[in-house]
């Protein structure tokens, strides 16, 4: 039996864009019967929502298109550079927080991207904050996601 790839989706807040990145992937690695295979979690830079469950806003775009979203909000640790296998933060800020994070632990295992990188129609920089912002922010984040979950899946199945 094949050893677990383990896949973290960091955000800041671990309310919005990270756990729905989780609840993709979980997605469609059911769909793939696939979910053996996989450790999959998230989790933010900051700590302020510690134990919530996702922002509702976003637990709602991600329910109409039949995507659940289990997360519990915690903050990332240094425990996570080694225990993970890829770490795939959301923005520029993300990933200069969990390469700093790296830096100050001195070893990390894990591959350390944005997951953008994975997009393969759509053509982003980054996957942005769809906290301050309309509805429509939330399902374009959900359409960048289903997209570069896609492409991440490809690449490490
Ligand atoms: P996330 O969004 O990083 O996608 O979870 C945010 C949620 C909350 C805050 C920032 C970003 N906040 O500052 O409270």
């Amino acid at each position: 039996m094949a050893k677990d790839t383990r896949v973290l989706f960091v955000c800041l807040g671990n309310i919005c864009r990270s756990p729905a990145a989780e609840g993709v992937f979980l997605h469609l690695l059911a769909q793939e019967g696939l979910e053996d295979r996989f450790v999959v979690d998230s989790a933010g830079t900051g700590g302020w929502h510690v134990g919530k469950p996702a922002d509702r806003r976003m637990l709602a775009a991600a329910e109409r298109r039949g995507i659940h979203l289990p997360s519990r909000a915690r903050q990332l640790d240094a425990g996570d550079l080694s225990s993970f296998d890829h770490i795939l933060t959301m923005d520029a800020s993300n990933l200069a927080d969990v390469q700093a994070l790296a830096r100050e632990v001195g070893s990390s295992s894990a591959r350390i991207e944005p997951l953008v990188r994975y997009c393969r129609r759509m053509d982003a920089r980054e996957v942005p904050d769809p906290y301050y912002g309309g509805p429509d922010g939330f399902e374009h984040v959900l359409d960048l996601l289903d997209d570069a979950c896609r492409g991440l899946l490809e690449e490490v199945r």
